[in-house]
């Protein structure tokens, strides 16, 4: 995150001042999160749950502070789990561990939003006209985006034909700083925040240094871009700084937005995240959109997860951003199996922008600078690098440039360490009059550019190496010139993942294919706050109404928006049966036709899922994969989750034992089959059911690539529905074949196939692995 503006303060009230201040005098408090069991209450004992919860607090804050023990709740949470977070110290925590009732303790835990910033300008693509014309724009759906907050003047949140929000609403316009309850309208039907867990944390942090507005309003950009994305109403001419031109808008322009703030300059607490779901879920949102979230952890310590269940079984879609954490494996984050996991994939638009050196030679680059309107920026100029010998001048690193060797020339900056567009202000600061952007072996040949504040392009590592070596072997005057070429649609391998897109298999739970689907994530356009520059970057003077950001932060809300648009078009289907539309279309090809690349090789399961979300196919799958809430429980028992975790994660008391000895055999009804071998194991048997929600007297055949060296048998391999609404069920047998020597993972796919053969294609991934027994 970056602090963006010095114009505006913190503010804080004077309640939480004298608060902190009693605090810090004596022990040290952090924050947690107390899980309490719902049935221990009596509730004829308590006049309200609040005070249910403050008598925790009040048996357990020691007597010197008797009166201030309800100063030390900050949240209240019914509709997620059962219980409170609260301030304590760690002799306080242990006494509060052993109270009757008390079923879970965890600490605060520090999430992060989902992007790596990138900013450039261009036109945000429309989704198919079929998907908007069978789902009213997403009319009457309600987007409830957990981020930064909003900029609620933006010409995106526009209300210009927008209907009432629907009766069921019950969200609210909190008032705070710069912030009225008439800055919302008819598209930003409600916005709140919540700060409460994010200022115990940082309360030593000087306030000052790090300003933003303490209300629902965004102080920097990331939560005006995502839920314009996700629910935006269209926009004409949208333009940045007089380049380019056209409609922007968001997936669902039609439905309603309502804005969470939940984080802050130093992210986003999960006492924080866990209050504005459960506040959400009364609400009545239909749909939440989450680009945040921290490393993989087990689902009974990960509010994202506990909250989403809990949201899911109230009808409503979570949808989160899988991580920037790519390319590594095992990175994928949020992959609760009732979620809905986003990774992130490439547009069709390029900004060429080709070096050509003094040697007469092209080099590939890209960049968002609008050239044309500067014709300056093309210039001949000495190119230098790591000039001044400073540590980091290679990196551009803030003081690290020497003014008299980098004045009027072009600097080639290494990507890393510091952020892209800062490099480019350092490197205008210290005289220079152009930038080069060079890509190391960590990024290759990814492209995410940037608005940046002087002439400058991004090139690819192969295309850094030689620029290195023509500077290294032209004495004494290496030079080069920036080609401008302006935005190139449609021309180039679309989509494909991109590199910094997390990857599964998922950690916690390899048994199912995480992410889900890929969607749009690297050089996004989408609305931005009115008061800062398209960098973000504090010096950055210009404005702007839009700008261009990277990451799978940006991938989420298009998803978001497409559920709400399934959901307008489906109001009766729950959370999973519109995960399963969008992952049984979702495609595997890109637009030539061809696999969906990742870098120079057909994508895996791992990095694409189901594929890339397709919304027109989307709104009209044919066959789902319904869930319901029980089966998930079954499914934790299937893992192996104890009898209280999973009291923790879904407030069920069961018996494993009982459940599993009723489904032998149970397999989660996931729309992608996955089957993990154990041991010595050959053969797993999978069950599934799909319900057509397609037309009457509907035939499927079912076509099937097995995944080498595995045999995959369906039955029956013909699914005959009669009617709509009727479910199906059949069997997957995976057969590893004799002698097949057991590699990390194998993949295909089966499909049902509409006998009407471009009526539908109900598409799943299959994913075979083996792991040793002991490492299971
Ligand atoms: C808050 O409301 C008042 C009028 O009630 C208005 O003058 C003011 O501009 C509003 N502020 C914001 C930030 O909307
Ligand atoms: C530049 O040349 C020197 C020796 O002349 C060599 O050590 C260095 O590796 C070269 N650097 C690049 C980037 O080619
Ligand atoms: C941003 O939008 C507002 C409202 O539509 C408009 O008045 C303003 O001129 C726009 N700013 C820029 C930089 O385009
Ligand atoms: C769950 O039920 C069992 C027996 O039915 C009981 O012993 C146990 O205390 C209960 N646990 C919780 C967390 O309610
Ligand atoms: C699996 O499917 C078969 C045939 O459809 C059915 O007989 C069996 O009961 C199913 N098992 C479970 C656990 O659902
Ligand atoms: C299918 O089921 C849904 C809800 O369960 C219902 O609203 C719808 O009318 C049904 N459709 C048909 C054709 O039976």
């Amino acid at each position: 995150m970056v602090s963006t503006t010095k114009t505006y303060f913190l503010f804080l009230s004077s309640v939480f001042l004298s608060l902190v201040s009693s605090l810090n005098a004596l022990l040290p408090l952090q924050t947690y999160i107390v899980q309490l069991h719902p049935q221990s209450v009596t509730t004829s004992y308590f006049a309200s749950k609040l005070d249910w919860h403050l008598s925790f607090l009040e048996r357990t804050v020691s007597v010197e502070e008797e009166g201030e023990y309800s100063s030390r709740l900050l949240y209240s949470y019914s509709s997620t789990i059962e219980g409170f977070a609260a301030l304590l110290s760690e002799p306080e925590l242990e006494t509060l561990k052993r109270m009757h009732g008390v079923i879970a303790v965890r600490p605060d835990r520090r999430l992060e939003l989902h992007t790596t910033y990138s900013y450039k300008f261009l036109k945000l693509d429309a989704p198919g006209v079929g998907a908007w014309s069978r789902s009213k724009f997403g009319r009457g759906s309600i987007i409830g985006v957990l981020d930064t907050g909003v900029w609620p003047e933006s010409p995106s949140f526009s209300d210009h034909g927008m209907p009432a929000p629907p009766k069921k609403w019950r969200g609210v316009c909190q008032q705070g700083q710069d912030f009225n309850s008439s800055s919302c309208n008819r598209k930003l039907i409600g916005a709140r925040f919540f700060i409460k867990g994010h200022r115990v944390a940082n309360s030593p942090l000087s306030p000052e240094l790090n300003p933003e507005y303490v209300s629902p309003r965004d102080s920097s950009g990331h939560g005006t871009h995502t839920s314009s994305t996700a629910g935006g109403s269209p926009v004409q001419m949208a333009s940045v700084l007089g380049n380019g031109g056209g409609i922007a808008q968001g997936m669902a322009p039609g439905a309603h937005v309502a804005v969470y703030k939940v984080c802050w300059f130093n992210g986003c607490y999960s006492s924080d995240v866990l209050a504005a779901m459960d506040v959400a879920i009364r609400d009545g949102v239909d749909v939440l959109s989450l680009s945040l979230g921290g490393f993989p952890i087990p689902f009974y310590d990960d509010t994202v997860a506990i909250g989403s269940f809990h949201a899911a079984e109230k009808g409503i879609s979570v949808i989160c951003a899988a991580g920037n954490n790519g390319p590594s494996i095992n990175s994928v984050a949020n992959e609760a199996p009732w979620v809905t996991t986003v990774g992130a994939s490439t547009l069709d638009r390029r900004f060429p922008a080709y070096v050509r050196m003094g040697n007469g030679k092209y080099l590939y680059g890209e960049s968002l600078f609008p050239g044309n309107h500067f014709p300056k920026a093309e210039r001949v100029l000495e190119v230098v690098y790591a000039a001044g010998g400073d540590m980091g001048s290679e990196y551009c690193l803030e003081g690290s440039l020497s003014r008299a060797q980098v004045a009027g020339k072009m600097v080639v900056c290494d990507r890393g360490v510091n952020g892209r567009a800062e490099k480019g202000e350092v490197v205008k600061r210290a005289g220079g009059a152009a930038m080069i952007l060079a890509n190391t072996e960590v990024n290759l040949e990814e492209d995410s550019v940037d608005a940046h504040v002087l002439p400058a392009t991004l090139i690819g590592y192969s295309e850094s190496l030689q620029l290195k070596s023509y500077i290294n072997s032209t004495k004494p005057r290496p030079t080069a010139k920036i080609h401008f070429l302006g935005t190139v649609t449609g021309r180039s391998q679309a989509p494909a993942v991109a590199r910094f897109s997390s990857r599964g298999p998922s950690l916690n739970n390899p048994s199912i294919l995480k992410p889900d689907v890929i969607a749009p994530g690297v050089n996004i356009i989408a609305a931005w706050p009115q008061n800062l520059g398209p960098t973000g970057l504090i010096e950055d003077s210009r404005r702007v109404n839009f700008t261009v950001m990277s990451g799978t932060s940006m991938a989420c809300p298009h998803v978001s928006g497409i559920a709400a648009l399934i959901h307008t078009a489906h109001p009766n289907w729950s959370p999973a049966a519109v995960k399963s539309a969008m992952m049984t279309t979702a495609d595997v090809t890109d637009h030539y036709g061809k696999p969906i690349m990742d870098g120079n090789t057909p994508a895996d399961h791992f990095a694409i899922g189901s594929g890339h979300i397709n919304p027109a196919k989307a709104v009209d799958p044919g066959l789902v994969y319904d869930i319901r809430p029980a089966d998930y429980i079954t499914h934790l028992c299937s893992l192996g989750y104890t009898r209280s975790e999973i009291f923790t994660i879904s407030r069920r008391n069961i018996s494993c034992k009982e459940i599993l000895h009723k489904s032998k055999g149970f397999s989660l009804n996931y729309p992608s089959v996955t089957a993990v071998f154990k041991g010595k194991e050959t053969v797993k048997v999978i069950n599934r059911s799909v319900t057509n929600v397609g037309r009457p007297n509907s035939i499927y055949s079912v076509e099937i690539r097995a995944p080498e060296g595995v045999r995959i048998v369906v039955k029956p391999k013909r699914l005959v529905f009669r009617r709509t609404n009727q479910t199906l069920g059949y069997r997957v047998y995976v057969i590893a074949k004799k002698g097949a020597k057991p590699v990390s993972s194998v993949q295909g796919e089966l499909q049902w196939v509409h006998s009407r053969r471009n009526l539908y294609r109900v598409r799943s991934p299959i994913t075979v692995s083996w792991v040793s027994k002991q490492s299971y």
